[in-house]
């Protein structure tokens, strides 16, 4: 028998603060007892999240959450159906949408919080101060944090430029490796399926006459080598593939297009292009050696490791050293590519959020995996005519399905209680389908009702159950509304159909 219960949508949330607190609470301690060779973990049940801490209640005027599906309030702009489940004989309850959009951003993981408030309070020194001692010690946190950066990717200390995340990061490495070459070199290669930042940062060049290749993507997500081989020039100064895509998941194979540079390179007797990689999906979720991976340059991000936003980081390789024209002068920091005054308390934050991802990787991946196994098994196993977009031996906490038969638009609707994204992109005048996936050759309907589900480390059993519930019969309504579904039930072939105009 199926342990999910159905969605009691008569109960009350009287004190969604007490239960949301202790549900975070909960999940905070249980990570503290999976893991408990480390000492710094145990001050962390001590600090909850200013959002966790603060009542729901009060800041929403105290008012209760209404009953019944057509019933809840808004909150942040969403409308909040109260929930509750029973998995496994443990009730749970929650007033907040579950959070499944760890792409987007991860929650900042507590033990970050804790290392980065002196930074704030006491250690508050310029860390380019020298003449005082508030200066050194904050100039000693700042290296910490880049040794913790270095460690996480194989790279040296001194390789790591701080940024304020992966957007610029992603700037300042293509534009400025491919403008210090521009003299002899002119052709950049990406890929069709790069975040906007890559994609509009290689558009910026080619109104500046650089010349730009964005190679297209298999079914599954993945590049061609031999595509990659056919598109590279002599003059091609750098190639930005990026390690996990941020929809579907999907792993580029960094060390075989490394070698496909260097082989190019040998064969023809020319410069090897720089091998770029925006690594904001990658880095403390997958393993990555810059050494054995052969990137030159790399992009990271604070936000999406449980490291605070407003922060990343530019792996720039030194030896042999890659040259690049800084887009931001000014003070000199950061080796010249990268003037400002370094926040000092973002740094130590992504610093600590790579030195713990560094240490649980191994375990934040198998229990993520676990979880989107039990997702992805529990909506497929109940549900028919879903496609997985992207290919499956990606990264499992990036899940990304379409259904068929189900218009997109509705679904969405039909899930506030869930915070994931779409396969569908709101412009201000229309629903537009996901490049990404129209890049696989997706139809323009199953792009549309494709839905990103994102795992990560504080996702629990409890949480994808109730997901796998609301699916499950938000998709069986909506498809017994649709005239499309009846038709496939009676057996007949629709896409065979000449709808007339
Ligand atoms: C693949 C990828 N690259 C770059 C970015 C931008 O990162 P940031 O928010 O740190 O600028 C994101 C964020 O969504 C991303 O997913």
């Amino acid at each position: 028998m199926n342990p999910i219960r159905p969605l009691l949508r008569t109960s009350r949330l009287r004190s969604i603060s007490s239960t949301s607190t202790s549900h975070i609470a909960n999940r905070i301690a249980r990570r503290t007892l999976v893991t408990p060779t480390d000492p710094v973990r145990a001050s962390v049940s001590n600090v909850v999240p200013e959002h966790v801490r603060e009542d729901p209640g009060e800041l929403d005027g105290g008012h209760e959450v209404a009953n019944g599906a057509e019933g809840g309030k808004e909150m942040f702009g969403f409308k909040l159906n109260p929930v509750e489940t029973k998995t496994g004989g443990n009730a749970k309850s929650t007033g907040r949408p579950i959070y499944l959009d760890m792409q987007a951003t991860t929650p900042m993981d507590p033990r970050v919080l804790d290392k980065m408030l002196p930074l704030f309070t006491e250690q508050y020194g310029n860390p380019h101060s020298r003449t005082h001692a508030y200066g050194w010690e904050a100039e000693a946190a700042v290296d910490e944090a880049r040794q913790h950066v270095a460690n996480l990717v194989g790279a040296q200390e001194k390789d790591i430029v701080f940024t304020s995340g992966a957007t610029e990061s992603n700037n300042m490495l293509i534009k400025g490796i491919a403008k210090f070459h521009q003299g002899k070199r002119k052709h950049i290669i990406t890929t069709q399926t790069e975040h906007k930042c890559v994609l509009d940062s290689c558009r910026h060049l080619s109104t500046q006459g650089f010349d730009v290749t964005y190679l297209p993507v298999l079914p599954n997500g993945l590049i061609s080598l031999n595509d990659l081989k056919a598109a590279l020039r002599p003059d091609t100064s750098v190639v930005s593939i990026m390690a996990v895509n941020n929809e579907i998941g999907v792993i580029q194979p960094l060390k075989e297009i490394s070698e496909t540079l260097k082989a190019y390179a040998k064969e023809n007797k020319c410069q090897k292009a720089l091998f770029h990689t925006d690594a904001a999906q990658a880095v403390g979720k997958i393993e990555i050696d810059v050494e054995a991976m052969g990137i030159d340059a790399m992009s990271i991000s604070g936000h999406k490791i449980y490291g605070p936003k407003g922060v990343g980081a530019a792996y720039v390789r030194r030896r042999p050293r890659v040259r690049l024209e800084p887009l931001i002068h000014g003070g000199g920091q950061e080796r010249g590519l990268r003037s400002g005054t370094v926040p000092a308390p973002l740094v130590v934050g992504l610093g600590e959020a790579c030195r713990i991802a560094k240490n649980e990787m191994k375990l934040d991946h198998e229990r993520v995996k676990e979880l989107s196994d039990r997702l992805i098994n529990g909506i497929t196993s109940q549900v028919d005519h879903i496609v997985r977009n992207g290919d499956v031996s990606g990264y499992p906490g990036c899940v990304n399905l379409s259904f068929a038969y189900v218009e997109g638009e509705s679904l969405l609707m039909a899930l506030k209680d869930i915070a994931l994204s779409s396969g569908s992109a709101c412009t201000s005048a229309s629903l537009e389908p996901s490049y990404v996936l129209r890049a696989l050759g997706a139809a323009e309907d199953m792009a549309h009702s494709s839905l990103r589900f994102g795992i990560g480390r504080f996702t629990t059993e409890a949480e994808i159950d109730l997901v796998v519930a609301r699916i499950v019969s938000v998709v069986n309504r909506l498809r017994d509304m649709s005239p499309l579904w009846e038709m496939v039930q009676e057996g007949i072939d629709i896409s065979k159909i000449e709808w007339s105009q």
